[in-house]
């Protein structure tokens, strides 16, 4: 199944995409080796979690109601930003993917509080993979292999931090993921 979905996604996705994907991937499957959770579950979220990014809008609300999801306002504003939920779905619908990767593909743009071990490995590459670059990401790297909970604080507060110079909505599930992680530190 993975040889097909590796192949399905090399041809559905821009190349661009794809790249960033593979780069997703790549340190996905790094994180899983190293904190010992399945490898195929990783690559199998990673390789999917972008797969609606060029739904159309109306797509992607549609999916909402179709599947009694609340839409937040931030969804309402810029749909584009449920392409996790949509990802999932189809995930779920084309390649009956286990519910963990389910999830990892569904938190991975807003996070939430709680994440398993193999959202946080998602949430993480998909922030950190090697062809993004923002100021103070090394540091951030620096901490995956030590301290992934510590990584994950850091990438949420630079998530938060660049919506807020922009005067960008925040959506609330990255507020109480990073209160989770507060409390649990
Ligand atoms: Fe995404
Ligand atoms: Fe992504």
């Amino acid at each position: 199944m993975i040889d097909k979905i590796r192949e399905d996604v090399k041809n559905h996705l821009k190349p661009s995409r794809y790249r960033h994907t593979l780069g997703v991937c790549k340190l996905a499957v790094s994180l899983a080796k190293w904190y010992k959770i399945d490898l195929v579950q990783a690559e199998t979220a990673a390789l999917l979690h972008d797969y609606a990014k060029y739904a159309s809008d109306l797509d992607i609300l549609d999916t909402y109601k179709k599947h009694g999801r609340p839409i937040s306002n931030v969804i309402r504003n810029h749909p584009n930003l449920g392409h996790g939920f949509v990802s999932a779905v189809i995930s779920k619908d084309k390649y009956q993917v286990s519910d963990q990767v389910y999830e990892a593909i569904l938190n991975h743009t807003f996070g939430r509080p709680g994440m398993s071990m193999l959202e946080k490995i998602i949430y993480l590459a998909d922030s950190l993979e090697e062809g993004r670059s923002y100021e103070g990401i090394d540091e951030v790297r620096s901490l995956l292999y030590k301290d992934l909970n510590k990584a994950l604080l850091k990438t949420c507060e630079n998530t938060l931090l660049y919506e807020l110079k922009r005067g960008n909505m925040i959506h609330e599930q990255t507020i109480l993921m990073r209160n989770d992680l507060l409390e649990a530190k």
